[in-house]
């Protein structure tokens, strides 16, 4: 789900994908981030900004979710939109962050869990996060229906999203995840928001995701947001085999 910015070596992995679940994996991923070149997922801001510059305004209080060692913070900051504070757990990145960006003492840097915000409520008008929600629902064993834990660790996230943000406030959520996949978590009446999609970046696509605090869901996101824990499955293509082919693991292939 990576795409690193620039050519330094690639970083380990974890032994298994879950490991992206874990403080510790990004905690030894990151020394000596302060160092290195920034690590973007899902893209840099020039791939975005198009979407993004849109729905800011340069008085806005901006917080950023899992910065990671993203440059994302620091390009607003030059783009025009100063007041930006970045959260992320692992304390190993924050102060890299604070040490790279030590020069520029308006950006804030907090070492904290995106569960539980430590900020008053109404404190952001934006709040933005970029691969952090698809680092807590790696793990998950089939992305058509995702555990109640991982519908509860999403919905922890997005409740504090919509109590930190002011009315009139935008979450804005840039992923791999396709709409049929993490649309329903947003859609929940009770966060107060509407919703909105889109893809940028060539080739491969990612996905933009705006909610409005204040906006409305319509009835076809409502009924999405209500199948969160039985979505239905797509359908099981038909098999053309006949029972004397043989040829059971092709039968098998989940289009
Ligand atoms: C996939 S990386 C994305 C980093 C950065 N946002 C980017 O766009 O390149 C996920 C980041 O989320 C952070 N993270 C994961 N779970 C978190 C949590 N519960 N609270 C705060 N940060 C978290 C990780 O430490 C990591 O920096």
């Amino acid at each position: 789900m990576a795409s690193p910015r620039a050519s330094t070596p690639l970083p380990e992995l974890p032994e298994k994908n879950s490991g992206y679940r874990e403080v510790q994996y990004w905690d030894q991923r990151y020394q000596g981030a302060a160092d290195s070149a920034p690590y973007e997922w899902f893209g840099d801001f020039s791939s975005f900004r198009d979407l993004l510059e849109p729905e800011l305004r340069p008085e806005d209080r901006i917080l950023v979710l899992g910065c990671g060692n993203s440059a994302l913070s620091y390009e607003l900051f030059l783009g025009g939109f100063p007041d930006v504070t970045s959260v992320d757990y692992s304390s190993v990145v924050v102060d890299a962050m604070r040490a790279r960006y030590a020069h520029v003492p308006k950006l804030r840097w907090e070492t904290m869990d995106v569960r539980a915000l430590g900020f008053p409520s109404e404190s952001f008008n934006v709040v933005l996060e970029k691969g952090t929600l698809d680092a807590l629902l790696t793990g998950e064993q089939d992305p058509w229906i995702v555990s109640s834990e991982g519908v509860h660790t999403v919905d922890q996230v997005l409740s504090e999203v919509s109590r930190v943000l002011v009315p009139g406030g935008r979450f804005i959520s840039m992923t791999s995840a396709a709409p049929h996949f993490r649309a329903r978590h947003y859609a929940q009446t009770r966060y107060g928001w509407s919703l909105r999609h889109a893809t940028y970046g060539s080739g491969f696509h990612f996905h933009f995701y705006l909610m409005h605090k204040g906006g409305e869901l319509s009835v076809a996101q409502l009924a999405l947001g209500a199948q969160i824990l039985s979505p239905p499955r797509p359908p099981t293509p038909p098999c053309f085999l006949s029972d004397s082919d043989h040829e059971e693991f092709l039968s098998a292939i989940q289009l």
